[in-house]
C-alpha cells in the first residue's frame, strides 16, 4: 500500500464503473455493485467522509446498436434502463449518495469543459484516419457497429475491444476482416478526420501513477504491459449521432469511453450540490486532495488504469488512489449468458424471496474480489445453511433469546477483558480489510466473530451456570453481537439492521462508526427473531429446476447457441486451445502415490527478485508447509490467506531464488485459477 491508511482527513470517493444502459440486469453483474456499496459502508464506518456515486453509461454502439435491434431510439431506451437500474440497485442496498447518467447537462458541460481544457493544454490534434464503412447503407461502422479479428491475438472481437480474447482496446481501424453489424456484409475503410489525445505524451506521468495505484493486483500489474510498450495516441471522437457532441463540431460526437468516467465527476458535483458542499466538496475530492477509489470490473481495467489517470492529469485533476477489478461472476461453472437466457435475473432472485444480504454475502465473501465467483444454487444453500444460519444467526440468536429470558435484554455486569480483546481484534481486521481493498476480508469479520462465540458459549456452558458467572457470559455474548451488528453491516445491511433493532439499539446501525462495537449494549430488548432461514433441498432443486427450464425456453425459441454476446457477462468462458488427452494410462496405485492434501494459505508474499513467484505458507492441519508458487503476478497476494487449495504434499522439495519450497499448489491453466474446495473440508484432508 503507498498511501496513508483509510480513515484520512481528506473527503473519499468511492465509484462505480457505469453500467451501459442496455439490458437487465442479472446477479452476476451485481457484484461489483454490491463490493462498492460494503466497501463505501465500511469506510465510512471507519469514519472516513465518504461519496458512493456511480451512474448508467448513455451513450456510445452498446446502446446505439442495441436500440436498433428493439427498433426504438437510444434515448428511449437508454432512459428506460437507466430509470429501472435506478430502482433496482437500492433493491440490493446499493445505495449509491448519487446516481446519475451521462446525458444529464453536469456531465454533458464537465465533459465538454474536460475537452476544451484538453485542447488548451494541447493534448489534442487532428488527424485522418481509415475507419470502417458500410458500403450498401453507405454508413460509419464505429466500435459495436464492425466485428471482425483481433489483430493482436487473433480471436473474434468488436470494433473498440477485443472483447473474447485478449481484452485489449482497439483503436478505430485496426480491426482485421472487418463486418458489418447492420448487413453482415464486409465493411470497406474510408478516411475520415478525427480527434486524438496526445497519450504518447503520458506515458512518463502514467509509468509513475502505476507504481503509486493502490486496490487489487490486477488493476496494477496488467496495465504494465501497455504503459511500458508503445503508447498509442487515443481517438476521442466518433462518427456517430449518439452521444455528447465534440465542442464546435457538429458532426463528431465524443467516443463513449470519454464522456463515461467523467460521469464520477459530474455524479459527486451533483451529490455535493445536493448536500451542500460544507457537507461534502466535490472540488476538495477531484481537484485537491481526495481519495478516489474506483471499482469495477477486470475488463475495463485499461480505460480506468490508462486512458483516465492521462485525461485528469492532463486537466489538472486529482489522480485515482486505487482501483479495485473485480472477477466476473459464473454460473454452475459457466459464463452467464443473456442471449442464452443463461442467468439468475436481478428481478427473478427478488421475486424469489430471498433476502438481498444472502447474495451480497455469498458474491462478497466467495472468493477474494479480483478472482471469478461461482454461483450455484446447491452452494448458495449450502453457504446460507453454514455461515449465516448454522454460524452467525445462530450464534446472535441463541445469545439475546437467553439474555432476554433471563435478564430481559444486557445482564448488568461489566464485560470481559478477553472479549474486549476479541472485538479490538476483530476491529483492526475489519480495518486491514479496508485498507487491503477486501471486501472478503471485511465481510467475513463479522461471521468468524460469531463462530468464536459460538466457541465461546458451548466453552462456558452458561446454562449450567448461576449468576453472577451465568451473568457475565450472556453479558459479553450480547456485546460480541452489538459487535457482529456493527462489523456486519458493510456486506449485510439489512441483517445488521434487524439485529440492531433487536438489540433494542435506536437509530441506524447505518450510522455506527466502529466505536459502537464496544459501547455497552441496552440494558432491555425484546424477544429476538432468527436472522436467516433455512434454504432445504426441495428449495434447491426446484430453483435448479426453474433455471434449467428458462435456458431451454430459449434455446427452444431459437436464442443464439454458439455465440455469446456482449458484455463481460458473456465472456467468461475465454477460448483456449486445449491439448488431447493422455493417451498413456496410469495405474490406481501410482496415483494412491500422490499425496494430495487441502490446504489453507495462511501467508502470502513476493519473493524479492522474482517476478512471478510468490511465497506462501499452507496450513495442511497436519503442519504448516513453505510453498514456493508461480502467481505473484496472477493473485492478489493480500486477498489470498484464507484461501482454500488443493496441494500435492509428497512433490520433491525445490528451492527457488533461494527460497524452499515444500509442496505444490494446483492450479488450472496459464492463469493459474487456483483449485479449491466446495464444501467444508479441514485443512490436511486427503484427496482420493
Ligand atoms: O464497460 C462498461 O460497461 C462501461 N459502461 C463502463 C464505464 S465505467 C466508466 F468509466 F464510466
Ligand atoms: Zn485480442
Amino acid at each position: 500500500m503507498s498511501h496513508e491508511s483509510f480513515p484520512t482527513e481528506n473527503p473519499a470517493v468511492v465509484t462505480c464503473g457505469l453500467p451501459y444502459a442496455n439490458g437487465d440486469l442479472h446477479v452476476g453483474h451485481l457484484r461489483t455493485y454490491v463490493g462498492g456499496d460494503a466497501y463505501a459502508r465500511a469506510l465510512e464506518k471507519l469514519g472516513q467522509a465518504t461519496a458512493f456515486v456511480s451512474g448508467s453509461d448513455m451513450h456510445g454502439t452498446p446502446v446505439a446498436v442495441n436500440a436498433w435491434r428493439e427498433g426504438v431510439s437510444p434515448e428511449e431506451f437508454a432512459l428506460r434502463h437507466h430509470e429501472k437500474y435506478a430502482e433496482t440497485f437500492p433493491e440490493f442496498d446499493v445505495e449509491f449518495d448519487n446516481y446519475g447518467h451521462t446525458r444529464e447537462e453536469t456531465n454533458v458541460e464537465l465533459t465538454q469543459d474536460f475537452v476544451r481544457e484538453l485542447d488548451d493544454g494541447g493534448h489534442i490534434y487532428e488527424k485522418e484516419i481509415e475507419v470502417a464503412w458500410d458500403p450498401e447503407e453507405d454508413q460509419p461502422l464505429p466500435d459495436r457497429y464492425v466485428e471482425g479479428t483481433c489483430p493482436y491475438c487473433g480471436e473474434h472481437a468488436r470494433g473498440d475491444e477485443c472483447d473474447e480474447g485478449c481484452g485489449r482496446h482497439l483503436e478505430p481501424g485496426e480491426i482485421e476482416n472487418p463486418t458489418s453489424v447492420i448487413t453482415g456484409n464486409p465493411a470497406e475503410y474510408r478516411t475520415r478526420e478525427h480527434e486524438f489525445l496526445r497519450l504518447s505524451e503520458f506515458q512518463d506521468y502514467l509509468g509513475e501513477f502505476i507504481d503509486r495505484l493502490d486496490g487489487t493486483a490486477n488493476a496494477r500489474n496488467q496495465p504494465r504491459e501497455w504503459i511500458e510498450g508503445e503508447l498509442q495516441d487515443w481517438c476521442i471522437t466518433r462518427d456517430l449521432d449518439w452521444g455528447i457532441e465534440y465542442p464546435d463540431e457538429e458532426d463528431l460526437v465524443l467516443y463513449v469511453w470519454v464522456d463515461a468516467p467523467i460521469e464520477y465527476v459530474a455524479s459527486t458535483k451533483q451529490y455535493s450540490e445536493r448536500v451542500d458542499t460544507d457537507g461534502y466538496d466535490w472540488e476538495e475530492v477531484w481537484q485537491d486532495e481526495g481519495e478516489i477509489v474506483h471499482i469495477i470490473g477486470r475488463d475495463i481495467i485499461q480505460h480506468h488504469t490508462v486512458f483516465w489517470p492521462a485525461v485528469l492529469h492532463g486537466v489538472g485533476y486529482n489522480e485515482p488512489r486505487s482501483v479495485m477489478a473485480s472477477g466476473f461472476v459464473n454460473l454452475d461453472g459457466k459464463g452467464f449468458s443473456t442471449s442464452r437466457n443463461r442467468a439468475v435475473w436481478a428481478d427473478d432472485y427478488l421475486d424469489e424471496g430471498f433476502d438481498t444480504d444472502l447474495y451480497r454475502y455469498y458474491v462478497t465473501t466467495g472468493t477474494g474480489f479480483q478472482q471469478d465467483v461461482d454461483f450455484s444454487w446447491e452452494r448458495f444453500a449450502e453457504r446460507v445453511n453454514g455461515e449465516l444460519v448454522g454460524t452467525l444467526g445462530n450464534f446472535c440468536y441463541r445469545s439475546l433469546l437467553f439474555a432476554h429470558r433471563n435478564y430481559d435484554g444486557t445482564p448488568d455486569s461489566e464485560v470481559s477483558a478477553e472479549i474486549e480483546e476479541r472485538i479490538e481484534d476483530a476491529i483492526e481486521d475489519f480495518g486491514d480489510g479496508v485498507d487491503g481493498y477486501s471486501v472478503r476480508a471485511i465481510g467475513q469479520v463479522p461471521v468468524e466473530l460469531a463462530q468464536f462465540g459460538n466457541e465461546y458459549i458451548q466453552g462456558h456452558e452458561p446454562w449450567k451456570l448461576d449468576d453472577p458467572e451465568r451473568g457475565t457470559v450472556i453479558r459479553d455474548c450480547v456485546q460480541l453481537v452489538k459487535a457482529i451488528a456493527v462489523l456486519a453491516e458493510p456486506v449485510m445491511p439489512s441483517t445488521a439492521e434487524r439485529l440492531w433493532s433487536q438489540l433494542g439499539e435506536s437509530g441506524s446501525v447505518h450510522d455506527a462508526t466502529l466505536d459502537a462495537a464496544l459501547d455497552a449494549p441496552s440494558a432491555n430488548f425484546d424477544a429476538p427473531e432468527e436472522l436467516f432461514e433455512k434454504i432445504d433441498d426441495d428449495r434447491v432443486a426446484e430453483l435448479n429446476e426453474e433455471l434449467e427450464a428458462q435456458i431451454a425456453a430459449a434455446s427452444e425459441d431459437g436464442a443464439d447457441d454458439t455465440a455469446d454476446e456482449a458484455g463481460s457477462d458473456d465472456a467468461a468462458e475465454p477460448a483456449v486451445d486445449l491439448p488431447a488427452l493422455a493417451d498413456e494410462r496410469i495405474g490406481f496405485e501410482a496415483f494412491q502415490d500422490l499425496d494430495i492434501r487441502v490446504g489453507e494459505i495462511e501467508l502470502a508474499e513476493g519473493i524479492e527478485g522474482a517476478d512471478d513467484l510468490a511465497r506462501l505458507e499452507v496450513d495442511l492441519g497436519v503442519e504448516t508447509r513453505q510453498v514456493v508458487a508461480g502467481i505473484k503476478q496472477l493473485h492478489g497476494l493480500d486477498e489470498l490467506p484464507g484461501t482454500r487449495v488443493v496441494v500435492l504434499a509428497n512433490i520433491e522439495k525445490n528451492e527457488l531464488f533461494g527460497v524452499e519450497s515444500n509442496g505444490m499448489v494446483l492450479a488450472a491453466g496459464e492463469d493459474a485459477d487456483l483449485l479449491t474446495t466446495h464444501a467444508d473440508s479441514v485443512p490436511g484432508t486427503k484427496i482420493r
